[in-house]
């Protein structure tokens, strides 16, 4: 049963993968969960004594899979608390909400290659692209660029999700373009990790000549701080201050505002928010340079004022 949106479940597995990575599986009070699509996220509800968090994660689980849900989460140090909160205070039996899974991220049905570039926790996707990939038949090669101390557990993860892989770590690695040069046309790249990693497979590709389209990403980076500022909701005449360690969604639902969200890493655009007044620094991956430019739009979860306030239209 989906009611405003979530899918209540509760906690039924947390196994400890290595000192930073959890993996959670969560099974729905009632009947099963939606199916999901490869490399699809949801939005995970989770209430804590003094706060509620939500995040977006990527389901883990072979897509068919509806009697549970599993998530992989490193518990970051830079952390904006959920990842702390799940590591740390959820157990087996506790209550959680889910959202319906949606596909930000999705195998391209006419590529006729697949190149999977995984950083670090930028595994996670693909762990359940490998499946549909194989039952289709379909031509891919997946690369793993980690540490050299979680070689062996992504290898672990890549061989439970049944796909083939080239573990990277630190002291022996391939070049990005090494990998894209001679691939054959109609290929496509897919990346996810951090924003250096796939930064440098989108510039490889170009400078390779591959079309844009060929080229997919899933950022899942996060707000990252900045300077503080305020914001003013010109419909309510409300007066939110953002923290420097906020973002301006997170300090929208902690005045008790329902800001819209799904990605909450400037993926989906389901947080674009009108702007009346004020100058905005764009961090989002979803606006064209023509939206930048007019300045009227802002993902309240990732981008900042770059002027000191704003005026939003809520
Ligand atoms: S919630 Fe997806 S872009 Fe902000």
């Amino acid at each position: 049963m989906i009611l405003d949106g979530t899918i209540p479940a509760h906690v039924s597995d947390i196994e400890s993968l290595s000192p930073t990575l959890k993996r959670f599986r969560f099974e729905p009070e009632r009947g099963h969960f939606p199916t999901a699509a490869p490399g699809a996220h949801i939005l995970v509800t989770l209430r804590g004594p003094e706060r509620v968090w939500k995040n977006a994660y990527s389901l883990v689980t072979p897509p068919e899979q509806r009697d549970a849900y599993a998530i992989i989460v490193r518990r970051a140090e830079e952390s904006r608390g959920g990842s702390h909160f799940l590591h740390d205070h959820l157990r087996p039996g506790d209550r959680v909400e889910i959202g319906a899974p949606a596909s930000l991220f999705p195998i391209a049905n006419r590529a006729r290659r697949h190149v999977l570039i995984g950083g670090g926790i930028g595994i996670t996707p693909f762990l359940s692209f490998l499946p549909v990939l194989r039952a289709r038949g379909a031509a891919f090669e997946l690369h793993q660029y980690c540490t050299d101390a979680e070689t062996e557990i992504f290898g672990r993860l890549l061989t439970e999700a049944g796909g083939a892989a080239t573990i990277h770590g630190r002291t022996s690695r391939r070049a990005i373009a090494e990998i894209l040069a001679d691939q054959p046309l109609g290929t496509h790249v897919y990346t996810c990790g951090p924003e250096r990693l796939m930064a440098a497979v989108e510039a490889a590709a170009l400078d390779l000549g591959w079309p844009s389209h060929s080229i997919h990403q899933e950022s899942f980076g996060g707000a990252g701080g900045g300077a503080p500022f305020h914001v003013r909701l010109a419909r309510s005449g409300r007066s939110i201050a953002v923290s420097e360690t906020q973002s301006l969604l997170e300090a929208l639902e902690a005045a008790g505002i329902e800001a819209p969200c799904l990605c909450r890493g400037g993926a989906c655009g389901v947080c674009l928010t009108g702007v009346i007044d004020g100058e905005v620094e764009h961090r989002d991956h979803v606006l064209t340079e023509e939206e930048r430019a007019g300045g009227r739009l802002i993902a309240t979860c990732v981008s900042r004022a770059r002027s000191g306030a704003l005026v939003l239209d809520l």
